[in-house]
Order: structure tokens, then C-alpha cells, then sequence
């Protein structure tokens, strides 16, 4: 065993796109992991360098686009771009303007019912949703979301407006290596 302190601590959270506007309507999509949820809530974490961050500021409305695990070379093709201009001098090094990640990554966008930023009509599971709450930390704000209304492929809804944990197959992001999920382990006592 090894005691130390890491700078990246990324052990294997689902990718989400998160779509999102600026004031003018101008639509952005921008590849996150540091997401999760309870019951009808959602906390997401964004850098401040983002143009993310910027559009949540300006319009408190997203949506949380999960592609599945075939999907894992349209995140990465995107990845590398900001919607910024210009792009900020700490990520200039890696990172480069576009103006529509959408085409870049070959994704379509598609209105939502709830809200204003477009869904992304490739991924299997789509979830509107409105800010509740910012909390600003160095550097990036941990937002507080309350989401509003889930669109889900025929094939991975079960009665109960219930998820397939069977059909989904969501992308992990484990430090920074993409993955599916493994074999079926077993199930949580609460549905046995
Ligand atoms: C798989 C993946 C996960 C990421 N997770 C986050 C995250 O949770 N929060 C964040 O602010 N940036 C995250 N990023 C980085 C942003 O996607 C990146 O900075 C991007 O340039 C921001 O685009 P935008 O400026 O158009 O919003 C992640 C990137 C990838 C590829």
C-alpha cells in the first residue's frame, strides 16, 4: 500500500454531454464526468475556463446527454475543443476554439420539451434540467440541478418508468480511459 496525494482522482464516473446556451441561444456541448444524482436531483462540476460554466451562468438551464459506450470516439473527438473565444491562456496549450462541437462530434441537436438548451438526439438517455443552486469554489462551481424530464430509447424503458440496468450501457470515464461496464454481477437487495 501507497499513501499519497493525486491531482486527478477519477475512478470511473459515467460521461455525460452536457448541452448547453449562451444568452444569445447559441447551443454548446461539452463532455463531463464529474456528475451524480439523487432521486430527481443532480450536482454538476464545472471549470470556470469552460464555456459551460459560462452559459450556466447566463441561461441556468442544461441537459444531460448520457451517449453509451459505442459513442466513446465522438466524446474524445470533441474533447480536445472549446467553445471559448478566445480560448483562455491556461487551456491554450491543448485545447482549440470551435464554433459547433455538435458537427464536430456528428451529433444533431433536438429541442427539448423543458427547457431551453437542445437535447442531443444520438444519446440513448436525455435528461432536462434547471439549476437550483451555484456554489462557487476555486476555480469551478459545483451546481445543483433539479431535473425536470427524462427521454429515454423504447428499448431501455421498463414499466415503472424505469431505466434497464439490462439494455444500458453507459461510457466510464476511468482516469481518463473510456470504458463500457462488465458482466452482470447481481442485484441490490432493494429489488431482489
Ligand atoms: C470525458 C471528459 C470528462 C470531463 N469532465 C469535465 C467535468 O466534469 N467538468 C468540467 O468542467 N470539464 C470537464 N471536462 C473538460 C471539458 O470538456 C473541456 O474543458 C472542454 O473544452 C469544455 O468545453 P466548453 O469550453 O465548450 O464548455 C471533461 C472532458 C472529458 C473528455
Amino acid at each position: 500500500m501507497q499513501s499519497f496525494l493525486p491531482n486527478m482522482f477519477y475512478y470511473g464516473f459515467p460521461v455525460v454531454l452536457l448541452s448547453t446556451i449562451d444568452e444569445k441561444g447559441k447551443a454548446d456541448v461539452t463532455p463531463i464526468s464529474c456528475t451524480f444524482t439523487l432521486g430527481t436531483n443532480a450536482v454538476i462540476a464545472l471549470v470556470k475556463l469552460n464555456q459551460a460554466y459560462e452559459n450556466v451562468m447566463a441561461v441556468p438551464e442544461v441537459v444531460l446527454n448520457l451517449p453509451n459506450a459505442s459513442m466513446w470516439e465522438q466524446v474524445e473527438k470533441i474533447a480536445p475543443y472549446t467553445a471559448k473565444d478566445p480560448v483562455p491562456a491556461q487551456k491554450a496549450a491543448k485545447y482549440t476554439h470551435t464554433d459547433d462541437k455538435f458537427a464536430l462530434g456528428g451529433f444533431t441537436p433536438l429541442a427539448s420539451d423543458k427547457v431551453r438548451p437542445p437535447r442531443v438526439a444520438e444519446c440513448p438517455i436525455q435528461a432536462e434540467a434547471k439549476v437550483v443552486n451555484v456554489n462557487d469554489r476555486n476555480g469551478y462551481v459545483l451546481v445543483e440541478l433539479e431535473i425536470v424530464q427524462v427521454h429515454a430509447q423504447d428499448h431501455l424503458v421498463m414499466e415503472g418508468n424505469k431505466i434497464n440496468p439490462l439494455q444500458w450501457e453507459p461510457l466510464i470515464y476511468n482516469f481518463k480511459h473510456y470504458y463500457g461496464i462488465g458482466e452482470h454481477k447481481g442485484l441490490n437487495f432493494t429489488i431482489k
